[in-house]
Formats: C-alpha cells, structure tokens, sequence
C-alpha cells in the first residue's frame, strides 16, 4: 500500500517531506551517529545545524566525557581498546619500528584525544623508552590531556607545526574534521617520514561535507575522493604503501544515496625525498 500510494507524486513529495522531517527531528535530538546533509563546504554545513546542540569537539564536556571513558577502560562503548582496525596501524608501525633504528622515536598523534593511541598500542608494540608521544588535538581537550598526571612520554599540544621532522604523523579519525591537512603538512619545515591515517571515508564520488550527530555535540565532516585524496598526498612527496577497510566505520546520509561509504579506510604515506 505504502508503496501503491508513492506512486502518485504530490503524495510521493508529501510522504518524502515527511520522512525527511521526521528524520531531521530524530537527528536534532538523540540520533547518536546519524548523518545529514550534503554540503559543499564546513562552513555551509555549520550554518545549516540545528540549533539543538553545539559544533565540533572543542568542547569541555565531551573532553570530561572522554575523560571519564578512559577511566572506566571504556573507548567506545568497547571494553578493548584496541578495536579491529587498529590493527594494520599496529602491523605498519611495527614495521616501521622494526626496519628503522631511531635514536629518538617521534611519534605526533593528530586527533590523538587522551592520548587513546599511546595507551593501547604501547600494550602490542615494543616502543623505545626514548619516545616522544605527540598528541595534537583540540584546546578544551588539551587541557584535560594536561591536567592528568600520564606516562612522561606523552604530551599535549594544539599546535600541527610540532609535527615537523617527526618520524611517524598518525592520525585516527581526524583528519576529515579539518581543512586541508596536506597542505599544512606541506607548509611543515621538515615532513614527517611515515603518515598512517586510519578512519576515513573515501568513496569514487564528489568529495562533500557532511554532519553527523555525536551526542553531545554535531560534527561537520569530510568524505573525500579516493583519488582526489591520495593524490593530495602523492603531489608533496609522499608514495602510498597500503590502504585498508575499516569495517566499523561508515556513512549513509539519508535522503542522498549518491554518497554511499559502507566502510572507511585508512592508509600509510611513506616520504620518498
Ligand atoms: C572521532 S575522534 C577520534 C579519536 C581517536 N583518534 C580514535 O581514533 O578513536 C576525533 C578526534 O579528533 C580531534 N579533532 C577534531 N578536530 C581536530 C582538529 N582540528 N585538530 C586536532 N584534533 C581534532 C577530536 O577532538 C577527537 O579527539
């Protein structure tokens, strides 16, 4: 019936209306991982927010949240923290651990939150005592990674210009909440040697901006173009060693089946000069 009646289009547009509607609602409210909307640019997506919630991570309450997961050895909702697609960023970096001799190991963590990363690889991965553990992330979650006595290898920092020289620039989940992250990595006085990025979407499509419901907060996001992407990488020096599914990951945005990403990817750049 629902369908028989779709077929008339002034009811098809009023049923289409109506679940769009009604989806939106849902996703202004406790639609926790929902998407919507596709937009050219942040700043668009930003404007068309609902008003129901703030913007981004930088947020003092997600940082207590955080906060507060780790204590209770709870990284999203899973009791392991290391989930399924850490693992071929565990497979490079011990690689890379293993093919290199570092006097010092550098090591900066973009989007590296409490320093999440450090704790469960450095359980898998036999990393130096002379290791300097960067997380790059956002102010109000810097200043509760500082606030905490951690491991004297690990510190906190809002700056990306501290990623110069490093060995490894790692960066899980991240980079598709900022703008044009290998042109700053470019602008960089010296490149990061190896680059793993884990948990992004990639697809064949257009690359757009979506929104996506966090619970306390909305974040504005990228998809990018697969090939747009590694290219990006490509054209400042880098070669792509490996690409990966991250099969936990995804994004469906209702009412747009043109982009359809039933899973993320993550990749490992290596600086060919
Ligand atoms: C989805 S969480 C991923 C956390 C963790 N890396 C992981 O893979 O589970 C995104 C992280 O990126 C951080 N982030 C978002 N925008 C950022 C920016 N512009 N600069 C630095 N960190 C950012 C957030 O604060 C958050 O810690």
């Amino acid at each position: 019936m629902k369908e028989r009646l779709k077929q008339i289009p002034l009811l098809r547009q009023l049923y289409d209306r109506f679940a769009e509607n009604s989806y939106r609602q849902r996703f202004e409210t406790d639609g926790y991982g929902g998407f919507w909307g596709v937009f050219e640019t942040f700043e668009a997506a930003i404007k068309a927010a609902p008003a129901t919630k703030k913007i981004g991570y930088d947020c003092a309450e997600l940082a207590q949240e955080y906060q507060a997961m780790l204590d209770r050895g709870d990284w999203e909702g899973s009791k392991s923290v290391v989930r399924s697609f850490d693992y071929p960023v565990l497979y490079w970096m011990g690689q890379i651990l293993q093919t290199n001799k570092f006097e010092q190991l550098n090591v900066f963590d973009f989007g590296g939150n409490l320093g999440i990363h450090f704790l469960a690889y450095s359980k898998y991965l036999n990393l130096p005592n002379n290791l300097k553990w960067v997380v790059c992330d956002l102010p109000e979650i810097v200043k509760v990674g500082k606030s905490a006595d951690r491991d004297s290898r690990l510190s906190f920092t809002t700056d990306l210009e501290l990623a110069s020289g490093s060995d490894i620039f790692l960066a899980s989940g991240s980079i598709q909440y900022d703008r044009d992250i290998a042109s700053r990595i470019e602008a960089l006085e010296r490149k990061p040697q190896h680059i793993l990025i884990n948990r992004i979407g990639l697809y064949a499509g257009k690359q757009i901006v979506t929104l996506q419901n966090g619970g306390k907060v909305f974040y504005a996001q990228y998809i990018f173009n697969r090939q747009e992407f590694i290219s990006s990488f490509e054209s400042i020096g880098y070669k792509l060693v490996d690409i990966w599914e991250d099969n936990i990951d995804s994004c469906y945005i209702p009412f747009h089946p043109e982009v359809n990403v039933p899973c993320y990817h993550g990749l490992y750049f290596k600086l060919t000069n």
